[in-house]
């Protein structure tokens, strides 16, 4: 009968230690035992960036990155998007079960009454620059609400908890859309509770004079995107979250962490990324130079490649799809041409193949946003509206998890041994 365990011999001592295995993992605690001497600090893993290693046991999302399949607590990812409102999959993801009517009725209704943001709030967003970059307001912003809702801080409580999961997903967007207009010099539109999650929201961002045309299929695809953002497991963003939630701070400043890791180019800011590139190209005609350049090592092909998706990211194929709708209530966009060009050749190339690089969520979410009349620096706080609900349910997981406990990595000492003060006038 095979034991479920690891047998390692330590050459340096030819001692043999048998470490159980569980879950296909071992715990990386079990080899501090591994010491060449009594005074020895144990043998360590090393792992930058976490690339082989569980930080955490979750039952949210599963990700199968050679299959293509991603599920949100068991469901498939293409019902979702064809079948679920945003709030539902929110309500999923944070609450653990698809909501029944009277559930989803009352969690529409909590979210629609939060809305509003103190109106302080406003007079700290018009101190930012008329050119501040909407992510860098949103975080700010976000980070904020914890010094108008001191209460938030007792994590104890679930019933607190829940208050500050409703305040979250009702605030953001308003707080989202603030920052959108401020970007645009336009005066701040107020929440609309009698229109629905993503009516409201768009209404926020486009309404000119207290008026909007609402477009039901970009409203829909909006949707569709977000849900396609809502979580991903423990990407930079969530371990962002996870790591700063779990010095017990309140949940307001552990999204904002989130939202700051989600604003760098390799993650939420790629969308940005793609577009800047796609204009770069600006033919696709240019297209062969550029992938050659790409593959001389001179940048990427920005939309490309996953850490976890070593096949075509599901996400990206159902974002195609929802790019189709939407071109065909705006028109075709040139850069959408370009975008299928570009896929088209990298798909062929023996680089792209062999790195096993597929297009990813970004590659055409941006030329989306960008149809729908948003501007390229906003892209990536639409991403942080979609992922909002996968960082509340997350960050909830960890906090009820008996085995979390403040993340605090170990490291590799490389700088120098003791060495005695140098005065000023000996340097
Ligand atoms: N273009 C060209 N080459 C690439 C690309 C790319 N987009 N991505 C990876 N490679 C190459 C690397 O140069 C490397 O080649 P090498 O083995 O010859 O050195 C190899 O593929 C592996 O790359 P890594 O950087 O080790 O892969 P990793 O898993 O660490 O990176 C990442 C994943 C960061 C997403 C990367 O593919 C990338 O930078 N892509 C472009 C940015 C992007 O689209 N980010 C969005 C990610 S999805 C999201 O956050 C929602």
């Amino acid at each position: 009968m095979p034991k479920d365990t690891l047998t390692i011999t330590d050459n340096r001592t030819g001692k043999a230690y048998e470490l159980p295995i569980e879950d296909g993992t071992i715990k990386a605690m079990d080899l501090r035992q591994i010491k060449v001497a009594d005074d020895d600090f144990g043998l360590m893993a090393y792992d930058p960036a976490f690339l082989n290693t569980a930080a955490c046991r979750s039952a949210i999302t599963f990700i199968d990155g050679d299959k293509g399949i991603l599920r949100y607590r068991g469901y498939p990812i293409e019902q979702l998007a064809e079948q679920a409102s945003f709030l539902e999959v929110a309500y999923l993801l944070c609450e653990g079960e698809l909501p029944n009517k009277a559930q989803l009725d009352k969690w529409e209704d909590q979210v629609r009454y939060h809305t509003y943001v103190h109106t302080n709030v406003i007079k700290f967003l018009e101190g930012f620059r008329y050119d501040a970059h909407p992510m860098g307001m949103l975080l700010g912003a976000v980070g904020a609400l914890s010094t108008f809702y001191p209460d938030a801080k007792d994590l104890e409580d679930p019933t607190c908890r829940y208050l500050q999961r409703i305040r979250l997903v009702a605030k953001v967007p308003t707080l989202a859309a603030f920052a959108f207009r401020h970007s645009r010099g336009l005066p701040y539109e107020f929440p609309r509770n009698d229109l629905g999650y993503i009516a409201n929201f768009v209404n926020m961002t486009f309404s000119i004079g207290g008026k909007h045309q609402p477009n039901p299929v970009l409203q829909r695809a909006l949707e569709i995107l977000l849900i396609l953002h809502a979580d991903h497991e423990q990407n930079c963003s969530t371990s962002a979250v996870r790591a700063v939630g779990s010095s017990q701070v309140d949940p307001f400043s552990a999204v904002s962490a989130g939202i700051a890791a989600l604003y760098g180019p390799l993650h939420g800011g790629a969308n940005e990324a793609v577009l800047r590139m796609l204009a770069e190209i600006g033919d696709k005609k240019n297209i062969p130079s550029f992938i050659e350049q790409v593959k001389q090592g001179h940048g990427r092909l920005m939309g490309f490649g996953h850490r976890v998706y070593k096949s075509y990211d599901p996400r990206a194929k159902l974002i195609k799809k929802v790019a189709y709708d939407v071109f065909q209530q705006t028109g075709l966009n040139p850069k959408l041409e370009i975008a299928l060009e570009l896929e088209k050749i990298a798909l062929e190339d023996e680089y792209f193949i062999k790195r096993k690089l597929y297009p990813n969520v970004d590659f055409y979410s941006g030329i989306i946003y960008q149809a729908m009349g948003y501007p390229t620096d906003y892209f990536t706080v639409l991403f942080a509206l979609g992922r909002l609900p996968g960082w509340i349910a997350q960050w909830e997981e960890m906090l009820r998890d008996k085995d979390t406990k403040i993340a605090r990595p170990r490291q590799i000492y490389t700088g120098y041994d003791e060495r005695p003060f140098v005065p000023m006038a000996k340097r």
